[in-house]
């Protein structure tokens, strides 16, 4: 026992394990072994002596999901004094005990025990004999216990730390939390049976002919049978005249039998190519676009066990949103999801379970990456991460780890797995020379880089593709600018797209509210010292799967068909990497009437221009179905201009009086006892803002130019790294804290006219405001002007009117862009038509609070029980929700945001965008919003 202690310093791989081979599916026995174990826990391996109670747990499992210790979220950071190969000794231990009777169909030969993901640093004994030790927390390991295992009651102990050397070189910016997480299984291997598998394929465009060859290890002959091809020998290549290419747009799979005469495996095997050409990235001879995701493991009550249904459902939605890429970040996954990207198709780059990033911190000093007391380790997990998923048509890539920094034990492991696999690509971001990889990949790279990568005025190493590991950092409200990135991967061949970061958000579930809310819970929720907070809670998708805005967006950037309608033209750019358009079907939507039309012919790579005479006053829809899967692929709509909704007859106001600022009128209880009238409305003469519309009191009028910080908004920009983000520089401005001065409240025929100056404490600049009101007697019109005046220090989020209504909304229905909100750089995948929404879908509510789920309305119906307020405009951007910007901005969780008793309305001029400065280039500058004049024409109506 006492070497436990000792090998958790080891920097040596875990030993014991059988060799690294493919993860087959055979006919030889099994036996499950997960379930309900048994586990007592010590604080530290130097106390392994103060035994506790044993206790269950389930197998897969997290430990702190299951109530034994606590997750701890850190990004780069070390949660421990880094102080390489040495764990700390405040290390919680884990004993695993599982009883069990081994079925006699294993016991009938010998047999070998897997374990496919043990998260932290374990040493495993079978029946009190030691097995060995298990280390890379995402790789499998296989034991030999042919002659341990015994008939009748069988013990299996596993001694599991938290920390170990190994903890140096598992940095991931993820949940650190320990546990039996993937499945535990005793195989059966018969004598003669089968060892290892390498299937080698590839595929001839120019005549559409395939290559197989099949290495087979195996302790007698072996056979390898096909239904398509027939029988094939072991080890030697065979050509076929003529064989389906598997692409994730068409996914042949062919059946494969290898088998000795005691053991058969089937494998299902696609003919790909793909290879790098003059800097182009080819598959099967052709352009390969990647429209990928960064896809972590993540459930929120089960963290990286990840049920097979569970990703099945995963990667179809992702189809479904036009992504074709996966890279699997930042560690091998469950080795069955692998054969569900081949059956689905997507190309997938797989990532060796390693990330050291926490050296940078410290000047990379001791990085592991280039010290040799390491390098067996990083020998060991790439071995391990190339042997077990080799055989799989839908992997392209293998990815050397994450952000390792540089060193010579990268160099080795590169040069490794080129030669065991020549057929596919190596990546590795790290590597900015590109030496040893055949991609020069970046992270979050900015647009205008890119597009010198693309155009070929920045070269890129060794004259190689480009790819975005990771861009358009997905938290919170954005990522903005994904059209940026999409259209520079279309315009210039040498960019083969990329990944965003990332698929997944890895909140907790943290119970629910005795009002029935889900907790959603983040870095710093459970007490860790060290954290990164919400920084963990950055996914297209929310944790338990349910699509934030961005998927949508993205699935609209993503599609491979771009559709332009104009009047009289239709124009359809095919951007598949094979098809023609013929899985699809069309239907073209004019004004609300719908009919099927007949594409014309598009080869992939082309477009078509074709006449589609409509009249131009109407709204056109074209949507593209995918036959089979039944979701919509590509969109284009035209829309008719629009004029601003006018009132006929008009009223004039009274009450005014004429030196404009007046004693306000207003009865101690806050209740308008002589107020100015318009229509329906009533106007304080003190502030001269309406506070009645009919018979709804409207509360708090104001102008309004700051916004309730998204995360992007607190990140600091990578194109502005010497100012603070600008939620900061906001905040220095007191943005968020505008005094108001009525400058006078007159009247010009029947419209009444209020000026106004509001500007933030301390400094001089400010804004001028001109509010002109007009009414038919039902409704109440609104052209408001604002100006700045002053030198403005900032850039403002939003122009507009901020106004609080003291009842709740239910819902709102509304004509213009949804369903999904839309800001200047979001909101791709919002198209016109009528919509309607529940309170939080209007809302957009996140894990953590900030502003979301403006919405570009002509015409919206705010449900407040009982009532309604009716909003008409031309495009006007509106949020509607139950709590103020500053509620919003101060409450960490949204479980936490108070119940809805009122509501929140703003209607705005302009708003600005949101970018992706969370981690990457900040809002463009077409999107963001200088000081500069605004006008809005809005109409409000009580309904
Ligand atoms: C990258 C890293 C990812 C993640 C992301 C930010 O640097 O590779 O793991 O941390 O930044 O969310």
């Amino acid at each position: 026992m006492t070497s436990f202690l000792a090998d958790l310093a080891s920097p040596q791989p875990g030993r014991g394990g059988l060799p690294a081979r493919a993860h087959l599916d055979t006919d030889a026995p099994r036996q499950s072994l997960d379930g309900t174990w048994q586990v007592r826990r010590y604080p530290s391996p130097r106390h392994l002596t103060e035994q506790g109670d044993w206790s269950p747990v389930e197998v897969p499992g997290h430990l702190p999901l299951q109530g034994h210790g606590t997750p701890i979220y850190a990004n780069l950071a070390y949660p421990f004094a880094v102080d390489p190969p040495h764990p700390p000794d405040d290390n919680p231990v884990a004993d695993h005990r599982l009883e069990f009777e081994a079925d006699a169909a294993v016991l009938a030969h010998p047999s070998v025990l897997r374990f496919e993901g043990v998260d932290g640093a374990a040493t495993v004994w079978l029946n009190d004999v030691e097995l060995g030790t298990l280390r890379g927390s995402r790789l499998t390991t296989e034991f030999d216990v042919s002659s341990v295992l015994r008939t009748g009651k069988n013990v299996l102990f596993v001694r599991l730390a938290q920390w170990s050397a190994h903890s140096y070189l598992e940095d991931q910016d993820m949940w650190w939390m320990p546990g039996i997480f993937r499945s535990v299984t005793l195989l059966a291997r018969p004598s003669g049976g089968l060892g290892d598998v390498f299937v080698h394929t590839s595929y001839d465009h120019r005549d559409g002919s395939g290559t197989l060859r099949v290495e087979v290890s195996s302790a007698s002959p072996a056979t390898v049978t096909s239904p398509a091809f027939g029988d094939l020998v072991p080890g030697e290549t065979h050509h076929f005249r003529s064989v389906s290419p598997w692409t994730a747009e068409t996914p042949v799979l062919y059946d494969l039998k290898v088998q000795t005469a005691t053991e058969s495996a089937d494998l299902r095997i696609g003919f790909r190519t793909v290879h790098v050409e003059d800097g182009v990235l080819l598959l099967n001879g052709a352009p390969l676009l990647l429209r990928g995701v960064n896809r972590h493991e993540h459930d929120p009550h089960r963290g990286r066990a990840v049920d097979l249904a569970t990703a099945r459902a995963e990667l179809l939605l992702m189809r479904e949103h036009n992504i074709n890429a996966v890279r699997t970040s930042h560690y091998p996954p469950n080795a069955a999801f692998l054969d569900l990207t081949d059956e689905l198709g997507f190309y997938v780059m797989v990532e060796n379970d390693l990330e050291t990033h926490g050296f940078e911190l410290n000047g990379w000093r001791g990085n592991p990456s280039d010290d040799p007391m390491w390098a067996d380790a990083y020998a060991d997990r790439m071995t391990r991460t190339v042997e077990r998923d080799k055989n799989h048509a839908s992997v392209l890539f293998w990815s050397l780890g994450n952000e390792s920094g540089t060193g010579a034990n990268l160099d080795a492991i590169a040069v490794w797995a080129k030669s065991r696999d020549p057929e596919r690509l190596v990546h590795y971001e790290g590597d900015r020379r590109s030496i040893y990889t055949d991609m020069y990949s970046r992270m979050y790279a900015m647009t205008d880089e890119v597009e010198r990568l693309g155009s070929g005025s920045a070269p890129s190493p060794r004259n190689l593709p480009f790819v975005l590991c990771e861009y358009a950092h997905a938290m919170g409200n954005g990522p903005g600018g994904l059209t940026e990135y999409q259209d520079l991967f279309h315009k210039y061949p040498r960019l083969a797209g990329g990944f965003i970061w990332e698929w997944v958000e890895h909140a907790l579930h943290g119970g629910v509210t005795s009002d029935g809310r889900t907790i959603s819970l983040y870095g710093g929720d459970f007490g860790e010292k060290v954290h990164d907070g919400s920084f963990v809670v950055d996914g297209l998708v929310h944790a338990d799967k349910t699509p934030g805005p961005a998927l949508k967006d993205l699935a609209r950037v993503y599609a491979p068909i771009t559709v332009v309608l104009a009047p009289g033209e239709l124009t359809i750019v095919n951007r598949y990497h094979g098809l023609d358009l013929s899985h699809l079907d069309a239907e073209l939507t004019v004004d609300g009437t719908a009919s099927a039309l007949a594409l014309p012919k598009v080869e992939a790579g082309t477009a078509v221009t074709v006449p589609l005479p409509f009249d131009p006053a109407s709204t056109v829809t074209l949507t593209l179905r995918h036959r089979d899967h039944g979701h919509e692929v590509a969109w284009g709509q035209h829309l008719p201009s629009r004029t601003r909704p006018a009132l006929t007859g008009t009223v004039t106001p009274s009450g005014v009086t004429p030196s404009g600022v007046t004693p306000s009128g207003v009865t101690p209880s806050g209740v308008i006892s002589s107020g100015v009238t318009l229509g329906p409305a009533v106007f304080d003469q003190a502030t001269g803002m309406p506070v009645r519309l009919g018979d709804l009191d409207l509360h708090d009028v104001a102008i309004s130019l700051w916004r309730a910080p998204t995360e992007n908004d607190r990140g600091i920009g990578w194109d502005e790294t010497n100012l603070p983000p600008v939620a900061d520089r906001w905040a220095a401005a007191r943005l968020h804290d505008m005094r108001t001065r009525l400058v006078d409240l007159t009247t010009d025929g029947d419209t009444l006219i209020v000026r106004t100056r509001s500007g933030p404490p301390i400094i001089d600049a400010g804004v001028d405001v001109t509010w002109r009101w007009t009414s038919d007697g039902t409704a109440l019109a609104l052209d408001l002007t604002i100006e700045p005046y002053g030198a403005w220090p900032c850039d403002w989020a939003r122009a507009g009117v901020d106004i609080r209504l003291d009842r709740p909304t239910s819902r709102v229905d509304w004509t213009g862009h949804g369903p999904g909100p839309q800001y200047p750089d979001t909101g791709q995948g919002a198209r016109y038509g009528s919509w309607s929404a529940d309170r939080d879908e209007f809302a957009v509510r996140t894990v953590r609070p900030q502003e979301h789920g403006a919405r570009r309305i002509d015409d919206a119906t705010v449900d407040l029980a009982g009532t309604g307020l009716r909003i008409t405009g031309v495009d006007v951007p509106v949020t509607i929700r139950p709590w103020s910007r500053e509620v919003i901005a101060a409450t960490a969780h949204d479980h936490e945001l108070p119940p809805a008793t009122e509501t929140w309305i703003s209607v705005d001029a302009a708003v600005a965008g949101v970018g992706t400065a969370s981690c990457g280039q900040g809002v463009l500058p077409q999107y963001r919003l200088p000081a500069s004049t605004h006008h809005l024409h809005v109409v409000f109506h009580q309904s």
